[in-house]
């Protein structure tokens, strides 16, 4: 299934042990957003979005349902156009360059910008290995890795997010076999096998137990020294708990886009401290 092939490239309750805000003037951008408009049709659905991503930071979005949180991170990997009628107007500018130039490819942009989305997708006719090693096989012919690399490759990702000693004894098993919490470990190995630079998390832990997600969790805080990682939560908490900074949207438009400490102790527009103080939402 077409959408499933592109979701290869995909993806509480303690604080975690450091302060999470790390934001400094001199961090580089890694992705640069600029007057960002999506549409399904005629229907402008992201309005006139702006902002700067850190490298290396956790980035959340929060919102309340239906404020395009998710349309806006699948315009940052170009997914958005992957669905009929839907267009996309602005800049996202990945190191440099507008992803939306046309003679930048989709697909090698959605390479470097992986995704994960809330409910895990592992193929289910493949074994835990091939699930891993699934972007790999459809790299250009020559950055394709041998068969030794793979499995280097494999092992290296599955250790990453935690998942190593739960699978090594049976790589070649199905995936679907595996608990929800352990299938969105995977998805989050499968996007990671290719080296993206950035991760996309839509709702990774919002179809998961409290102690599934606790180790998602756990894993994005560690992940984010390795890939620039955004993430769109409904849960204010993890937010709070492993985000650099944070950007609130309503009805579309980004209404506060500020450290995450900020943004919850001293919100700026009086809509985001009505939503962060859960008068709505
Ligand atoms: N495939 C689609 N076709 C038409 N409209 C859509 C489609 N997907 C989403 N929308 C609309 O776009 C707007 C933004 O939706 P989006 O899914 O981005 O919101 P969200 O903030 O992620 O919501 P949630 O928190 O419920 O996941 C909503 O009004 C939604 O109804
Ligand atoms: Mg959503």
């Amino acid at each position: 299934m077409a959408t499933a092939r592109a979701e290869v490239l995909d993806s509480a309750a303690q604080p975690m042990t450091e302060t999470p805000v790390r934001a400094t003037a001199t961090t580089p951008v890694c992705l640069a957003v600029e007057s960002l408009d999506a549409y399904f049709g005629a229907t402008r659905v992201v309005r006139g979005v702006s902002f700067g991503v850190q490298t290396g930071q956790v980035t959340a979005i929060i919102g309340p349902s239906g404020c395009g949180k998710s349309t806006l991170l699948r315009c940052l990997n170009r997914m958005h156009e992957t669905i009929p009628g839907a267009r996309v107007e602005g800049e996202v500018r990945f190191d440099g360059r507008d992803i939306y130039d046309p003679a930048v490819s989709a697909i090698g942009v959605r390479r470097h910008i992986g995704m994960v989305f809330q409910r895990p997708t592992p193929f289910p006719t493949m074994s835990i290995r091939d699930n891993v090693a699934a972007g790999l096989k459809i790299l250009p012919r020559d950055q394709r890795p041998s068969k030794r690399e793979t499995d280097d490759i494999v092992e290296h990702a599955l250790r990453r997010t935690a998942l190593w000693d739960e699978v090594h004894d049976r790589l070649n098993a199905s995936a679907v076999a595996l608990s929800g919490g352990q299938q969105q470990r995977l998805c989050i190995a499968r996007a990671l096998a290719t080296s993206p630079t950035v991760l996309l998390l839509d709702e990774p832990t919002a179809s998961l137990d409290p102690l599934s997600t606790q180790r998602i969790e756990e894993l994005v805080y560690e992940l984010r020294s390795e890939v620039t990682i955004i993430i769109v939560t409904h849960n204010m908490q993890q937010a709070a708990r492993i985000s650099d900074r944070t950007a609130f949207m309503l009805a579309g438009e980004l209404v506060e886009y500020a450290p995450t400490n900020a943004m919850f102790t001293a919100p700026r527009d009086p809509r985001t401290e009505a939503y962060v103080t859960g008068r709505f939402g």
